[in-house]
């Protein structure tokens, strides 16, 4: 599929009544990710590409009632199935977003991390994406690049195989990560988890 916002946006519009029945067991892999962020109560995070807000949950119990959860995508079907959920709107889980990533109504260095769970891949132009990231994230704080499972079994149940230039491969990730202001510190890809975990440098 193309990258272009326009394509993202007819792409997953059209997927997201039916995306969380497609994959009804992914809660507690989610869960997990989320973990590994070291969240704190009061804590800021924003859920970045969050779809129907899966994450949602496990990002408000990590913060606790005085934390802040935001979740931005710009394609308004997804919010809609998260307003629906019960994940957004003004008694939901989180304050949800209708916008690019790339360009976040968000003043620097506001939060203390970022999800971002099947959004690199998506995004037109990764570093910029990345890079817009680490100017909402203070310094320390945390970004997690996640996927319910690893980048062979992902490409395979597209048809296709992993080639070495992906970018979400460690080898390349880690480059752009670096020059787009994050630190790469773990990064785990196996059949049922991709996760790379970077900390905000600076
Ligand atoms: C593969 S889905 C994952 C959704 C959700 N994070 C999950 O794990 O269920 C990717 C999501 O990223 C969103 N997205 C892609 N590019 C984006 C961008 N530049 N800004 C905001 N959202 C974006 C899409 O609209 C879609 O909802």
């Amino acid at each position: 599929m193309s990258d272009d916002p326009t394509h993202v946006r007819e792409f997953f519009g059209v997927r997201a009544a039916g995306w969380d029945s497609r994959f009804p067991d992914d809660g507690p892999a989610y869960a997990a990710a989320v973990n590994e962020l070291g969240l704190r109560p009061g804590d800021a995070v924003l859920d970045a590409g969050c779809g129907t807000g899966r994450a949602l949950p496990p990002l408000r119990g990590a913060v606790g009632p005085t934390g802040t959860v935001l979740g931005a995508d710009l394609t308004p079907e997804m919010l809609e199935r998260a307003t629906a959920a019960g994940r957004g709107g003004v008694d939901g889980t989180a304050a949800l977003l209708l916008t690019d990533v790339g360009r976040l109504p968000v003043r620097d260095g506001a939060l203390d991390a970022v999800f971002g769970a099947g959004l690199v891949s998506h995004l037109a132009d990764p570093a910029a994406g990345l890079r817009e990231l680490a100017r909402v994230v203070r310094p320390g704080g945390r970004l997690a690049l996640f996927h319910p499972i690893g980048r062979a079994a992902l490409a395979a149940r597209h048809g296709r195989q992993i080639t070495p230039d992906d970018l979400r491969a460690e080898p390349r990730l880690r480059p752009v990560l670096a020059e787009a202001g994050w630190r790469l510190v773990s990064y785990v890809d196996e059949e049922t988890r991709y996760l790379a975990v970077a900390v905000r440098e600076g």
